[in-house]
């Protein structure tokens, strides 16, 4: 059965370019958020977005309204309950996520087909709130989710064959090259760049190099778009923080354990671009200053 109308919860950052890619797809989209502003919020970022693809003449003003008309924010979780799929977006905590699928289990009929965007929580464990988890699975999408290409469609040993592939088709109609893995924590992703991206910290910590050389040396010498400690505070340290831990705790590696720097730094709350500090100082935001860290 073809989906036609998406629920996503959740429309900060990537709920908020979730909601845009569905509805560019044609799906009918409602998105929820938990207050009045933060459905505002969520709904002025995707006009942006869009008004953005309009400028650049990727889509046309009639196109760009039809998107919008297929768009509609609320705060009632009772406005899932004819969806056909509902991608879940928010804080990144088991018990809020359990919470919230076993309420829209009650409110779903059985077809809905359920999907968590997180980036390392195990989806066996959110999956097992509901009654039905062969219809779950993890849809992972990377920030900015109208740009970036990818998704990664996760199964977990519960999951239905035939649910798994529906939704990796699902990835394609997004858009979206969609790769199949499995509900092991950080996926395929995360497994490799969160190491990384700690290598880079740990370089800065024992006085290899200064943040912008790291940076440059990964730009220049290999081709990548951002540097990584620039990409940290993209990502927001925080949620690198976050993710490293569980990380940690699932395969017991030193290269999964956040340094003592990371740590200090996300103590202080200088969590990246949204903190208007991290690796880098954005007081302007077009020119970041590398801050004095080490
Ligand atoms: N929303 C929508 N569109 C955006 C955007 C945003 N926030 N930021 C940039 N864009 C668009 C621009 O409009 C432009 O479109 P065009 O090519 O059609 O003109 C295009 O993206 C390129 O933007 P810019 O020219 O302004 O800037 P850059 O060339 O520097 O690209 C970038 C910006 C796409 C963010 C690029 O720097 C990049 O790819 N960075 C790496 C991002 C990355 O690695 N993301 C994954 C993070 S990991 C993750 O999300 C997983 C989680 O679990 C941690």
């Amino acid at each position: 059965m073809p989906i036609e109308k998406v629920g996503v919860a959740g429309c900060g950052l990537m709920g908020s370019g979730i909601a845009q890619v569905c509805a560019q797809a044609g799906c009918r989209v409602v998105v929820r958020e938990v207050s009045a502003d933060l459905v505002d919020k969520g709904l002025k970022s995707i006009e942006k977005n869009l008004q953005r693809l309009v400028d650049k003449g990727t889509i046309s003003d009639s196109i760009r309204d039809q998107i919008r008309a297929r768009l509609r924010g609320t705060t009632d979780i009772n406005d899932f309950r004819d969806a056909d799929l509902v991608v879940e977006a928010i804080i990144e905590q088991v018990p809020a996520k359990r919470e919230f699928f076993a309420a829209l289990d009650k409110i779903c009929p059985p077809k809905t087909i359920f999907a968590s965007n997180t980036s390392s929580i195990c989806i066996t464990e959110i999956a097992t709130a509901t009654k039905r988890p062969g219809r779950f699975v993890g849809m992972h999408f990377f920030n900015p989710v109208p740009v970036m290409k990818l998704v990664e469609v996760i199964r977990t040993i519960a999951t239905d064959p035939a649910v798994f592939e529906e939704m990796v088709a699902f990835g394609t109609r997004l858009g979206k090259v969609p790769v199949r893995t499995t509900d092991r924590t950080g996926f395929i992703v995360n497994r490799l760049l969160v190491p990384y991206l700690l290598d880079a910290i740990r370089v800065l910590e024992d006085g290899t190099a200064s943040i912008e050389d790291i940076d440059n040396s990964m730009k220049l010498g290999c081709g990548y778009p951002m540097g990584p400690l620039t990409l940290l505070d993209f990502v927001g340290l925080d949620t690198t923080y976050y993710i490293a831990n569980v990380m940690f705790d699932e395969f017991k590696e030193k290269r999964f354990a956040p340094p003592a720097l990371l740590k200090r730094m996300v103590l202080a709350g200088w969590n990246g671009r949204k903190a208007g500090r991290g690796f880098y100082d954005y007081a302007d935001p077009q020119k970041p200053r590398p801050m004095q860290l080490t």
